[in-house]
């Protein structure tokens, strides 16, 4: 479907509103066009050698007030609905953007860049909300106006003078057409360096922390004002675009006005022209020129929202590439069986980050993965969840492919300690409540208790009440952690991926959260990444990644009895590291 098509679906949503809109664009348009033909009855009449009709000056008179009158009513009816569609139109578009984005999967978001992203559902849908509007009823009032007073001039008056009018107006729609698929293609490459501005701020912000202590700002600022001036050359050629139209058609009309009263004149002065039909003429051009006006203004109001609302549409179309199988089934309550076979996976770029993953374990059980860092073991746990999918063997949860489930009934059984953490705008209270909404305030300070966060949380300001940013800078790494963790803890899953989940705490802290966690992975199948073997010593397997391939596996005990194991090796340099 075309982009202009989408928009009127979307419009059509609210047909009451947008038939009433056009209906009162059609008789402010009509009545604006009675009124202009009106001049020549008014003045034929009022230069009548046999005298002037009082009856028929009263009776134009009052058709002029009705006319209005109903220029008025349209206008107002107009305005007011046809602004309401827009604004729904809008609404519409940036709900159905976030639900969108919302479907697409993670590695669509490694490849997109935020900023960017951020652009089109702000940038681009403000320029549609300030283009899309009223204005754009010209479209429609003014080709009423523009043909009625052809026909007009036809039938009140002559041919002659509707040709030279007609040609008045035939000069005037090639620039529109030219400067309206001018301003198309300059909307485009502002909306374009928009986004290259707004990725560059969205980055240099995020990463405001390492600029500044780096002492990069001047770096930052000189790169910035690239992307500035960019978006101000762009900016300035739509400006030029639009600074020249208004005056060309000026011009333009200035020239046919010459024209028509010169032929106006010659016909008047053989006869063939009353003093109205010039009347008509001195009343029509200015008219016909400010409805080519409006129409051209409209024009290029409609090119910038058709050129933002094909880079929003393009990334709403931007098909999902981790759905739901059709065939998906739902999970159910399950036992917490996890079945790696063969499993390989790649990034979308990039070679092999995981081979030949042969792993089974038991409902309850805890795994530990071990691995020198990069060597696959978030990404292998990022895979339960289907965050990504396998790219050879397959991932089974209790017998089912996880690709063969809804993922809403996958993820309901999966609770998740990052590495790092994300906090979003809101309580801490709400933070905790993310992994399950409809907790009470009791279980989500008996989750918090459990994650040893209950001491901290009442010590804020507010307690659970205390508003934490974004990106939590009120709260240190080892409190954020602890908060994730409760959230996990309230969630109560059945499958637990602890991804160096108290990489973040202190040493004391972190036997109390060992403590909480022990708990927690009770009666759970558990995947645990462990930054400190010391952590792991009781697992029921610990899996030694290598290069994405399992060197080794085994109970703990038994690979630190084997003389050359890698697990040996690494418990041998971090107590080394500790003994220091
Ligand atoms: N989103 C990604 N896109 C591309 N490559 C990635 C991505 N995340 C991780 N990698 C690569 O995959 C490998 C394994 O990373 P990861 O699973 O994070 O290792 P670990 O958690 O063991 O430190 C690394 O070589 C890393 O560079
Ligand atoms: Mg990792």
């Amino acid at each position: 479907m075309s982009t202009g098509r989408r928009l009127w679906a979307y419009a059509a949503t609210l047909p009451a509103h947008l038939l009433g809109g056009l209906a009162g664009a059609l008789l402010a348009g009509a009545c604006q066009l009675l009124l202009v033909l009106y001049a020549k009855p008014l003045l034929d009449n009022a230069t009548n050698a046999a005298g002037v009709s009082v009856d028929g000056l009263v009776r134009v008179t009052i058709s002029i007030f009705i006319f209005g009158v109903g220029i008025s009513v349209g206008e107002l009816a107009y305005m007011y609905l046809l602004d309401y569609v827009a604004q729904g139109v809008v609404l519409n578009m940036r709900g159905d953007l976030f639900r969108h984005l919302q479907a697409l999967s993670l590695g669509f978001f490694e490849d997109a860049s935020t900023g960017a992203l951020v652009s089109r559902a702000t940038n681009d849908l403000s320029v549609i909300q300030t283009r899309l509007n009223n204005d754009l009823a010209a479209l429609l009032r003014q080709p009423v106006m523009i043909v009625g007073l052809l026909v007009g001039i036809l039938v009140l008056s002559s041919w002659q003078l509707m040709a030279f009018t007609l040609l008045v107006g035939g000069a005037m729609l090639p620039v529109i057409n030219f400067t309206s698929a001018r301003m198309k293609l300059h909307t485009a490459q502002i909306q374009e360096s928009l986004a290259d501005l707004t990725a560059h701020l969205t980055e240099s912000l995020g990463g405001i922390r390492v600029v500044q202590s780096f002492g990069a700002s001047e770096h930052e600022i000189a790169r910035f004002e690239a992307d500035n001036r960019a978006t101000r050359r762009a900016m300035m050629r739509a400006v030029r675009v639009r600074a020249v139209l208004r005056p060309l058609l000026h011009l333009i009309s200035i020239v046919g006005l010459i024209l028509l009263l010169v032929a106006g004149g010659w016909l008047y002065s053989q006869g063939l022209a009353t003093m109205g039909d010039i009347g008509l003429v001195l009343a029509s051009v200015p008219t016909l020129s400010g409805a080519f006006k409006d129409f051209g203004r409209a024009r290029l109001a409609w090119a910038e929202t058709m050129a933002a609302s094909e880079r929003v549409f393009e990334l709403i179309d931007t098909a999902p590439d981790l759905v739901d199988a059709p065939d998906a089934v739902d999970l159910g309550a399950i036992e917490g069986r996890l079945e790696f076979r063969n499993t390989g996976f790649h990034y979308r770029t990039g070679s092999d980050v995981l081979t030949d993953i042969d792993l089974h374990i038991e409902p309850g059980q805890m795994v530990a993965l071990v691995g020198a860092s990069g060597s696959g073991k978030t990404t292998l746990a990022n895979l339960v969840p289907r965050l990504y999918d396998v790219t050879a063997g397959a991932l089974l949860i209790d017998g089912h492919d996880v690709r063969a489930v809804t993922r809403a009934s996958l993820r309901a059984q999966i609770g998740i300690v990052p590495q790092q953490t994300v906090l979003f705008r809101g309580t801490v209270a709400d933070n905790i409540r993310y992994g399950k909404p409809e907790a009470t305030d009791a279980e989500v300070e008996v989750a918090a208790r459990a994650a040893n966060a209950h001491d901290f949380i009442v010590a804020l300001p507010d307690g659970y009440d205390t508003e934490v940013g974004e990106r939590a800078v009120k709260l240190s790494g080892g409190q954020a952690q602890r908060v994730a963790i409760a959230r996990a803890i309230l969630r109560d899953p059945r499958i637990l991926i602890l991804d160096e989940a108290t990489s973040a705490l202190d040493t004391a802290s972190e036997a109390l959260v060992q403590e909480a966690l022990d708990r927690l992975m009770q009666g759970r199948t558990s995947l645990v990444i462990a930054h400190r073997l010391s952590t792991v010593a009781n697992a029921d397997r610990i899996v030694v990644l290598d290069e994405g391939r399992i060197a080794e596996q085994g109970p703990p005990a038994e690979l630190l009895a084997q003389r050359d194991s890698l697990y040996r090796r690494y418990h041998a340099l971090q107590a080394g590291a500790s003994a220091e």
